[in-house]
């Protein structure tokens, strides 16, 4: 792989008359864990969804192992944890289902699990240890119980780089991702594994002290702030 895992050079994102991300660019190296730190409203989520795919930038490229977000997706090499907020927590689906979606990619014309599906989903259950609980239906979950079922659908996938958009909300701090992201890694051999996760700046909310390796946080340039009014 040349350059980063993650490669974002000049995005912009604008929602309407909204300036979201500021010809942002960053680089995350394959095989490290990284954080995003950001006040609520600073852009992190829209970062992600650039990088997911889920949101076009304005301007700007976002590459991922060298290729499109789109070319990612159809890979399955991006495992993506939205924030609680972007889920709706109401579809009947169980956790094993959930999980099971980190499959869809690779399952064949019939959409049928296979037996090596099944055993993926269930070594990944037990990864987060939600095993008892894959039969209850997903919003059935308290809120750490729900990031690590989507945690579980990313190591399932085998995603080689793995989103958390705030994964700290609803987790104890003994078991929070930045006390386990090492151990988030489903095949430790293997050096391509990245994960980035966001988190609000910790004097905007008060949480625990931030995680090993710090990105930026994208916000608006002055200038453009001024240009807008
Ligand atoms: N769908 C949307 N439509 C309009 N504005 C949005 C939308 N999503 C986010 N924003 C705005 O974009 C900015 C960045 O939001 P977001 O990426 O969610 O920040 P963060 O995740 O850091 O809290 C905020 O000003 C927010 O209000
Ligand atoms: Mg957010």
């Amino acid at each position: 792989m040349s350059g980063g895992a993650i490669e974002i050079t000049g995005v912009t994102v604008r929602y309407r008359d909204v300036l979201a991300l500021d010809d942002v660019s960053l680089t995350v190296a394959p095989g490290r864990v990284t954080a995003l730190i950001g006040m609520n409203g600073s852009g992190k989520s829209t970062l992600f969804k650039s990088i997911t795919g889920l949101v076009r930038p304005d301007a700007g490229t976002v590459l991922l192992a060298g290729g499109s977000p789109a070319a990612a997706r159809r890979r399955g090499l991006v495992g993506y944890v939205p924030q609680s907020e972007d889920v709706d927590w109401t579809f009947p689906v169980s956790v094993r289902d959930v999980v099971m979606m980190g499959r869809y990619g690779r399952l064949g014309i019939t959409r049928r699990p296979r037996a090596a599906d099944r055993a993926a989903v269930d070594e990944a259950l037990e990864r987060v240890e939600l095993t008892d609980l894959a039969d209850r239906q997903i919003g059935a979950l308290s809120g750490g119980q729900r990031k690590r079922a989507f945690v579980a659908r990313g190591i399932a996938q085998d995603a080689g780089i793995l989103l958390l958009d705030e994964p700290f909300a609803g987790i104890q701090a003994r078991a929070r991702p930045e006390n386990r992201a090492g151990s988030l890694n489903p095949r430790p051999r293997r050096v391509r594994f990245t994960a980035a996760a966001t988190a609000p700046a910790p004097d905007c909310r008060r949480r625990s002290p931030p995680p090993p390796h710090h990105a930026s946080p994208p916000r608006p340039r002055r200038s453009a702030r001024r240009r807008r009014r």
